[in-house]
């Protein structure tokens, strides 16, 4: 039986192209493109958010579910101590559902609009039934192109390395999520990766960006260009035509699989890169590189789009401790501190990362899924003390 599904005619487009591939021409004008310093209004998802009258930025604030709104609090708490210029806009993202799609409320959607931001705690999703993820819901509505998952070393958190220092910017909208899969007969299906231009150009010069404006000297795009020569071989060439526009990074590529055995082997040659991949390939490897600094627990990401971003904490909404105090903040109140840098807010991230890190070091404090016994409001007070 054929069941084929039709291929969006956008993606017929971008298959076209890959076919046929023209020569790149970069975006940047050609007087800019020796400048070590990315000028303003060229840089890829810049904040755009402007302080209020009163002195603050409006941050949207999506508290989630089970643990997210005790997590939320110790941000807001630790947040107003340090005197963050920041006013929170709470909304509630309980799906709805829209011409039979699972859709975020619109009030929701124009508060992360107007803000340009928001802090996002964990949402359950349900299994096999109800609504769609509605984290892949958020993604999608807003085109956040890029996740940033940064995964450093907790001192005080023995792990089997120390120094882990890597930075992980995975392509968000394509790839091999593009859902693009039909039945070609019975038994025989077919999934389309889809590559493109414009989403890798985009990831790519953000990644670029990011490790000029964090001070990593290296970035190292992770493909299989010897296997998918068409579509990972895309993504490689405009790597290296993305690179030319920052002579002050230097290029790096690497097949997967090294990447993989390496990291594991010894994951301080990675320090000074940020690594920049295709889809499916973030996925995995982001999650293996929160495996050396400890799990999930402890990582913060950031989705970043060109509208707005969402800056998140990578576990989940630990049902079975919700409600109890017992849940450590620090993933979210890192993915805060991304989010800080990401408006330009660097001294206040500074203050309260060293104050979460001296507390975890003196490792009196913490949370039980650390090994101690404080319960969450004691953790962020402990915090709320250093800074
Ligand atoms: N980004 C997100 O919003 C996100 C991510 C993953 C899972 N989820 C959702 O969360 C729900 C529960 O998922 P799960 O149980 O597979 O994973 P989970 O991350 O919620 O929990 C796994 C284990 O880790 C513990 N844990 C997680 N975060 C903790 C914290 N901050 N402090 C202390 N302990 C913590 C939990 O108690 C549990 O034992 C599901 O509905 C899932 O879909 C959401």
């Amino acid at each position: 039986m054929l069941a084929s599904r039709a291929i969006a005619a956008p993606a017929r487009q971008c298959l076209r192209q890959a076919r046929a591939p023209q020569r790149w021409l970069p975006a940047v004008p050609q007087s800019h493109r020796r400048a070590y310093a990315i000028p303003t209004e060229e840089k890829v998802a810049k904040f755009p958010g402007k302080k209020g009258p009163d002195g603050n930025f409006t941050v949207t604030l999506i508290e989630g579910d089970g643990i997210g709104p005790e997590i939320s609090q110790s941000v807001k708490d630790i947040f107003a101590a340090a005197k963050v210029p920041i006013k929170w806009e709470s909304v509630d993202v309980t799906p709805i559902l829209k011409d039979g799609k699972t859709a975020i409320p619109d009030d929701a959607i124009s508060s992360v609009r107007r803000n340009f931001v928001a802090l996002k705690g964990p949402l359950a999703t349900p299994i096999g039934k109800g609504h769609v993820s509605l984290n892949l819901t958020l993604r999608r509505t807003f085109n956040l192109f890029a996740n940033v998952r940064p995964c450093k070393s907790i001192a005080g958190y023995k792990t089997p390395y120390d120094n882990v220092d890597t930075v992980l910017i995975r392509e968000n909208t394509e790839g091999e999520y593009s859902g693009i899969e039909h039945v070609v007969v019975d038994g025989v299906v077919q999934s389309i990766k889809l590559i493109t231009k414009e989403a890798s150009e985009r990831v790519l010069r953000y990644a670029f960006q990011y490790a000029t404006d964090v001070g990593k000297p290296k970035v190292r795009a992770v493909h299989k260009a010897t296997i998918m020569k068409m579509s990972d071989g895309l993504f490689l060439s405009l790597a290296r035509e993305v690179a030319k526009d920052f002579p002050g990074v230097e290029f790096e590529s690497e097949l997967l699989d090294n990447t993989c055995l390496r990291i594991v082997t010894d994951p301080t040659p990675y320090s000074d890169k940020v690594l920049v991949m295709p889809n499916l390939y973030g996925d995995i490897l982001s999650d293996m590189c929160a495996g050396l600094i400890g799990g999930l627990g402890l990582t913060p990401s950031g989705n970043i789009g060109d509208e707005c971003s969402i800056f998140e904490a990578v576990h989940g909404s630990a049902p079975d401790i919700a409600g109890k105090g017992l849940a450590n903040p620090t993933a979210l109140l890192l993915s805060s501190i991304m989010m800080l840098q990401h408006m330009g807010l660097n001294e206040h991230a500074q203050k309260i990362q060293q104050a979460i890190f001296d507390v975890l070091a003196e490792g009196k404090t913490i949370t039980g899924d650390l090994g101690g016994k404080a319960k969450t409001a004691e953790y962020a007070e402990a915090v709320m003390r250093r800074l």
